[in-house]
């Protein structure tokens, strides 16, 4: 079996490190005559309008991010206005801004390079004012496009080995890559980028479908040719990441599969050529499940790690009281997210604003990836002006809910470089880097858990986007010298591989001209 061979996701994940030189020797340029358009189109079909007014949820953000749906027992089925609200909120177009080549469309969550090349597709029975099939979401016009006329979740199920929460789910959103909107700017790390990028959106995702009293998660495995053939997708340029079953009917069994006929339906160009990077297409081949006995198998084995043992000093959490905490809603916080561009080195946040955004991002995701309560990824932070903290390097000890201490220290200037040399992280009130046993979840989930690890991240990161703007605060995801990270953090991060960096802050504040 191919995701067994883990020496692809070393493969990959070693030729796509950046450091100091690789930044220098890259012979990658911008060619903007050749930019991607920023929408998948299908010239051929009818949009289907999806209702733009939609009621408000009126659940405050920090709970929608870190609250889980209170099974009522009964069936939990979402009609238009919900699908609207969970597509638009999670993918929709929130912003737009001139540039000189053009316009950017600026979405719900936050994208590398803005370049929004994670596309989502609906596989659904029969919903109140929506006819069971399979629909392509356009957020340029906030349609569906019916791709496949019919109910075809017994695909997706048996697909997902019979997962409980595909198999009775009312409807399943499917998040889907596409390689080359974001490797003309970022070549083959975009296969990184589809983790981060799918993960911040599935953040909202899951907030929104929580916020509409709906249940939903992450579910990872799954025959990978079975589902891209269900969406006709031309897998040289685009391949599915993720299922994401939305609410819950407790009806018999799934319908049972039909027909999935190769369909080659037309679609616009994205640029006049494109280029292909092996290197990905490689990745993906190598972390795909071929048969619905190696997804039931991969589902199985899920890593469980032990808590570390703490040394040094020890900072306890302290999140916000209850009545200190925003009321914003989770729309509201969606619409006024934007990744900060200019931090106040001059600022500072406190502990409890901090430990809020860690508490509430932090409590687990719902996926098929993870035993309940683990987490993949670990977190470090560099804090520069936190109210409460002292300068320094810090591990966050989940279970304990507790920042321990690596090195005291004004570490701005290293979270600059660490950060790409960029000045966002080193203005920034704290970084928060994202750092994983790679070898462990390789050694049990295979290449596939490379996929997972990303995505856990990006999901994570994208909570804590919502919780920063949740409190007024500000934040941008980052890139980063990859073996740099993890000298800053050694010893106790040696043998771990950088995955993820987020900076908080405030934002500065541009005085009037
Ligand atoms: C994982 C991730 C990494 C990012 N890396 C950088 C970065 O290195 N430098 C930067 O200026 N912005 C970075 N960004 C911010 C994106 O450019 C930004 O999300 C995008 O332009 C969309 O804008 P918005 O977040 O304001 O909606 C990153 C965003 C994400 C999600």
């Amino acid at each position: 079996m191919k995701n067994s061979d883990i020496r692809a996701a070393w493969k990959y994940h070693d030729g796509t490190k950046h450091s100091y030189w690789s930044v220098r020797t890259s012979t990658h340029f911008l060619d903007w005559a050749n930019r991607p358009g920023p929408f998948k189109i299908y010239p051929g079909i009818e949009p289907i309008a999806l209702p733009r007014e939609m009621r408000q949820t009126g659940v405050a953000a920090l709970a929608a991010i870190s609250e889980r749906v209170p099974s009522s027992g009964g069936d939990a089925v979402p009609d238009l206005q919900d699908l609207a609200r969970i597509l638009f909120f999670s993918a929709g177009i929130t912003k737009q801004r001139e540039y000189p080549g053009g316009e950017i469309y600026f979405r719900a969550a936050a994208c590398t390079g803005a370049l929004y090349e994670i596309e989502l597709y609906v596989v659904t029975g029969a919903l109140k004012g929506l006819d069971a099939g399979v629909y392509h979401f356009n957020p340029a016009d906030i349609s569906l496009r019916m791709l496949r006329h019919g109910d075809f979740r017994g695909n997706l199920a048996e697909a997902a080995a019979m997962e409980a929460a595909v198999a009775h789910a009312p409807a399943t959103i499917v998040c889907a890559g596409t390689y080359w909107r974001n490797a003309w700017k970022y070549a083959a790390r975009t296969y990184r980028h589809f983790g981060w990028d799918n993960g911040t959106l599935l953040a909202n995702m899951l907030a929104v479908a929580a916020a509409s009293g709906l249940p939903a998660e992450v579910v990872l495995g799954f025959v990978d040719i079975e589902v891209n053939r269900l969406l006709d997708l031309d897998t040289r340029r685009e391949v599915s990441l993720c299922l994401v079953p939305i609410g819950l009917t407790r009806e018999g069994s799934p319908p049972a599969p039909r027909e999935a006929a190769v369909m080659g339906l037309e679609t616009i160009p994205l640029s006049k050529r494109e280029m292909e990077f092996p290197a990905m297409v490689e990745m993906h081949d190598a972390s795909s499940l071929a048969s619905e006995e190696e997804v039931a198998q991969w589902r199985e084995k899920r890593p469980v790690f032990s808590p570390s043992a703490s040394a040094g000093e020890q900072v306890r959490l302290q999140p916000l009281r209850e009545e200190e905490q925003p009321a914003d809603t989770i729309e509201e916080v969606i619409l006024r997210r934007g990744s900060t561009r200019t931090f106040d080195p001059a600022a500072a946040i406190t502990l409890a604003q901090l430990s809020t955004i860690l508490d509430r991002a932090t409590r687990g995701l719902p996926a098929d990836f993870l035993a309940d309560g683990a987490q993949l990824n670990d977190i470090y932070l560099i804090a520069h002006a936190v109210h409460g903290l002292a300068p320094g390097a810090y591990f966050f000890c989940r279970e304990r809910k507790t920042l321990e201490l690596l090195k005291h220290g004004k570490f701005r200037g290293e979270a600059g470089r660490l950060g790409l040399e960029q000045q966002l992280p080193a203005d920034a009130c704290v970084d928060v880097f994202f750092l994983a046993d790679l070898k462990r979840i390789l050694e049990g989930c295979g290449n596939r858990g490379y996929r997972a690890v990303q995505l856990e991240a990006g999901a994570i990161g994208g909570k804590m986007y919502l919780a920063a703007y949740a409190q007024r605060l500000g934040a941008s995801g980052l890139t980063f010298f990859d073996d740099e990270v993890i000298q800053f953090f050694s010893p106790h991060a040696k043998e771990k591989s950088a995955i993820f960096l987020l900076a908080v802050g405030k934002p500065l504040k541009r005085k009037p001209q």
